[in-house]
């Protein structure tokens, strides 16, 4: 059975871990709509107009690891708040959600504005210390001149941000199921959002 999951949650909160585990154990497609915000983000550091940007913005030329710094993270989530840039990027996203193999989208609005209908919604949060710790070390690891307290800072202002703007907010939709993964270990998060689809799978 095709599906839609839709995986929101705040910034590190494990989302994108998630998803990926879960496109590979289904064999579904998996989308990360942050890197469409991000590149679009990207475009404005350079001097671009952003909705110029995500008008003509192509998947194939998103360079995942080129973006995955909280300079790019900072003016992604600056770019969000526009609404006419959510609209530019929003029929392909839609376009994914509906690929006959099933797909996983991850990001902020996927179960309130992008997916409503996705048959599978989950929320994943963890608290600000956890998050900031995991993205400290996955930067450090990569060799950015990040600190830890930098990458707090970085996540709460975005949270706070991407919570408050008018147009599609970080919210769980009223479905979700919530996955608070502050004390779980990867495997078991991902243990957990499998048996929560497969319940929805049997059930259907
Ligand atoms: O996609 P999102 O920004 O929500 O988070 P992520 O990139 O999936 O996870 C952020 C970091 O936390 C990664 O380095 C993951 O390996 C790590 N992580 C973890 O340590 N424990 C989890 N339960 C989930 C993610
Ligand atoms: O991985 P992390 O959670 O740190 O960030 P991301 O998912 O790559 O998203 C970067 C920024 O894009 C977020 O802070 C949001 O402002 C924005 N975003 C959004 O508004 N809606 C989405 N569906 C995904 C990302």
């Amino acid at each position: 059975m095709a599906l839609t999951i839709a995986v929101d949650g705040p910034a590190a909160s494990g989302k994108g871990t998630i998803s990926k585990a879960l496109a590979a154990h289904f064999a579904f497609a998996h989308l990360d709509t942050g890197l469409l915000y991000r590149a679009v983000g990207a475009q404005l550091l350079q001097g671009a107009d952003p909705l110029e940007a995500a008008r003509s913005l192509r998947a194939e030329d998103i360079d995942a690891d080129a973006l995955r710094n909280s300079a790019v993270a900072q003016a992604a989530s600056k770019v969000a708040a526009i609404p006419e840039v959510r609209q530019a990027l929003l029929d392909f996203q839609r376009a994914f959600a509906r690929r006959a193999g099933g797909a996983v989208l991850d990001g902020r609005d996927i179960g309130t504005v992008i997916c409503p209908e996705a048959e599978v919604k989950l929320y994943v949060t963890a608290s600000d210390e956890v998050r900031a710790e995991r993205r400290y070390l996955e930067l450090s690891a990569k060799g950015q001149d990040v600190t830890p307290e930098g990458v707090l800072e970085d996540l709460q202002a975005r949270d706070k941000r991407d919570s408050e703007r008018a147009t599609a907010p970080l919210k769980a939709a009223e479905d979700a199921i919530l996955l608070d993964t502050s004390e779980l270990s990867i495997d078991d998060a991902v243990a957990r959002c499998v048996a929560a689809v497969d319940a929805v799978r049997n059930a259907g």
